[in-house]
């Protein structure tokens, strides 16, 4: 039988620094969904990505000092780092500086140009030259930039629209005829005001920077980044050629996942394009609350950011991902305190639960060897017992259906409770005392093994390695996880237990309380000091500029630097920023591309000595060849040649 497809998908996250707990609590939510679908049985496949282009990552990747590229590939590095220590199950993380992306969005763009859906004209609103950026007349702040705080000027420049008014009425019919398109209710009653009141066509590509898709037709323009990041669903699947099989199977999506602030983009903008290419909408949409801190946003400046390694590193990933899936509810903004996170870590994974995996074991390894007996007659506590694990399934599902994590996981937790109170109730160690009583010690045993089994299954989509961990204890972690087998009570009789490591250690949570306020002392303390590089960045903390990584001597002596000297200079045909050299370097004339278009007068550069990093592997710029790096330094706003006496071009440090 072929599986039924379902397709989920996370938002791509912006990589203009590490990512925050905030941010990882969609990409858990959607690792809990893949493999809760994919153990009922599903074909899953679950997307995540990089959206990586725009004028705020060529500004941070400017006041570093590398190419956005380098920029954005160290920050996606961390981003998949993350990933894996989360353990997330995705089956595929797009970026939209790829290859495959690229070239499928000029695609998009075209087919929307060749149907009409697509026009030039002019985008008119309040420039801000040093930031080289428009603002509405809503959005500058008294007249002056909301960036950098200077003048903004009324401007006009060229661009290309896309006809969002005339989806319009489609877009009215798709929120009242198809309730389910976007859930939690309110924010469909949001975007059906929002687009009742008239949609005014997209401006879609920008000349005033070129860290973007270019315009297909009009190299100049870079394509408007949420046109390029939202057809990331659907260019990950090979759309639009279609060459595999993967956009006929998984599209469309079942549900893209995203927080609430980019839900307009994701249920206005994005079914228009898909209504102008006329392919198949989402099915879904969820918008999901934030998590805030008390004192309200996480940021960078502030340096309160929440970072999830430090987390993870101290209590675990199950921990963690247990306790975002747990505490809040899904569509609503949720408060994150150490103290609520610790409290739920120690009352319902290692009191609750971890108390239920120990003595279980511990008890049937004491009282029978280890080994789980078939069981007798029903008596006392047994029927509800079997009944609420049993039956806990259905309701788990039930509740995934709607998103609910936090209820779903409440339905576990009464299983774990009914069955801890089981042990109450029937005090297998008074029956251990009495010989008579063997066989209904070993029904009591039977049956809490048998609780435990179905409650390893029902956690797995959340928890997967507290699941392997119990199933190892159980004696099974041999055998296939199957969401049917919740429904039974007698699959281990016979099967030998064999006790671990408590799975959740209890905590001290006052002492945890002190270490982690110490650690984001620390932490607050380096944010001042302008060395944090965590959270979420505004633009105003560009000019903290922090060190690198410190590297060894040996590292430093693979650079091969030497002193050239400029032969000519012009400017880069199809790069507004860049400057192409020609550059003697002892006796060979070497090409070198370098983004100090800004800067300097071709011209002027003529003559100058400067120094060059040789030895940097030869790279594409904008299609033509730069081999080697110039060298600059930055003086308050000015840009200058490292300069030094040159004899034949070899520096010596
Ligand atoms: N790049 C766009 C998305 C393009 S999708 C085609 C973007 N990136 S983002 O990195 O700024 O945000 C990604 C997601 O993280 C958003 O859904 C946002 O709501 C979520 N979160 C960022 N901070 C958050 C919290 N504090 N809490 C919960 N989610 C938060 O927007």
């Amino acid at each position: 039988m072929t599986k039924k497809p379902y397709y989920i998908t996370t938002p791509i996250y912006y990589p203009s620094s590490n990512l925050h707990i905030g941010h990882t609590y969609c990409t858990v939510m959607a690792d809990a969904m893949a493999r809760f679908k994919r153990l009922e049985g599903y074909d899953v496949r679950f997307l995540t990505g990089t959206d990586e282009h725009g004028q705020k990552i060529q500004k941070l990747a400017d006041a570093k000092g590398v190419t956005p590229q380098a920029y954005v590939d160290e920050v996606v590095d961390g981003i998949k780092k993350l990933w894996a220590t989360m353990e997330i199950s995705y089956d595929d993380f797009i970026r939209t500086t790829e290859d495959r992306h690229v070239r499928r969005v000029q695609e998009i763009f075209k087919k929307m140009y060749e149907k009409g859906d697509i026009y030039k004209g002019h985008y008119e609103g309040l420039y801000c030259t040093p930031c080289e950026a428009f603002w509405t007349e809503t959005q500058a702040v008294d007249g002056k930039c909301p960036d950098c705080g200077r003048p903004v000027e009324k401007a006009k420049e060229e661009a290309y629209f896309f006809r969002l008014s005339k989806y319009q009425d489609r877009l009215i019919d798709l929120f009242e005829n198809n309730p389910q398109f976007l859930q939690p209710e309110s924010r469909r009653n949001e975007m059906l005001a929002f687009v009742k009141q008239g949609l005014d066509d997209l401006c879609i590509s920008r000349t005033s920077f070129d860290w973007g898709i270019p315009v297909p037709m009009d190299e100049k323009h870079v394509i408007y980044v949420w046109l390029d990041a939202l057809s990331n669903y659907a260019t990950a699947l090979g759309y639009p050629e279609k060459t595999d099989d993967l956009y006929a199977k998984y599209w469309p999506a079942d549900v893209h996942l995203v927080g609430k602030e980019i839900v307009r983009f994701h249920t206005v903008i994005w079914p228009a394009m898909l209504m102008s290419l006329e392919e198949p909408l989402p099915k879904q949409v969820l918008g999901h609350g934030w998590i805030l801190l008390e004192g309200g946003k996480m940021s960078k400046s502030r340096g309160n950011c929440v970072d999830p390694v430090k987390l993870i590193d101290r209590y675990g990933v199950d921990a963690l991902k247990y306790f975002l899936l747990r505490e809040y509810t899904f569509g609503q903004d949720g408060v994150f305190t150490n103290e609520v996170m610790l409290n739920r870590m120690n009352y319902d994974l290692a009191n609750d639960l971890g108390n239920l995996v120990s003595r279980t074991v511990s008890m049937i390894e004491k009282y029978n060897d280890g080994v789980v007996c078939g069981a007798g007659a029903e008596e006392g506590p047994d029927a509800e017992l079997k009944a609420v694990c049993t039956g806990a399934s259905a309701k788990v599902s039930a509740y995934m259906d709607k998103f609910s994590f936090s209820q779903a996981l409440e339905e576990i937790w009464i299983a774990i409770r009914r069955t801890n109170k089981y042990i109450d109730e029937t005090m297998p160690w008074a029956l251990a005392k009495d010989p008579a009583k063997k066989d209904r010690l070993d029904t009591v045993m039977h049956n809490l093994a048998e609780a435990l089994r179905i409650v390893s299954i029902l956690i797995y989509p959340f928890m997967h390695t507290t699941s392997e961990k119990i199933r190892t204890q159980l004696g099974i972690d041999d055998q296939e996880i199957r969401w049917e087998d919740t429904f039974v009570f007698d699959c281990l009789s016979g099967n030998t237990v064999k006790k671990g490591e408590a799975i959740f250690p209890r905590m001290d949570v006052e002492k945890e309380l002190a270490a982690l306020e110490e650690m984001k002392q620390q932490q607050m303390a380096q944010a001042a000091a302008g060395q944090t590089a965590c959270g979420e960045c505004d633009a105003n903390d560009v000019p903290e500029i922090p060190y690198k990584e410190a590297i060894d001597f040996e590292d430093f002596e693979k650079i091969d630097f030497r002193v050239g000297e400029i032969l000519s200079c012009e400017k880069h045909p199809k790069a507004d920023k860049l400057l192409v050299f020609q550059v003697k370097i002892g006796k060979e004339t070497r090409q070198i591309i370098s983004g100090v278009a800004e800067y300097f007068k071709p011209e002027e550069t003529i003559g100058k000595k400067a120094l060059v990093v040789c030895n940097l592997k030869p790279r594409k710029l904008r299609g033509l060849e730069s081999n080697g790096m110039l060298m600059f330094a930055k003086n308050g706003d000015r840009m200058e040649f490292m300069t030094t006496v040159a004899g034949n071009g070899e520096v010596v440090s």
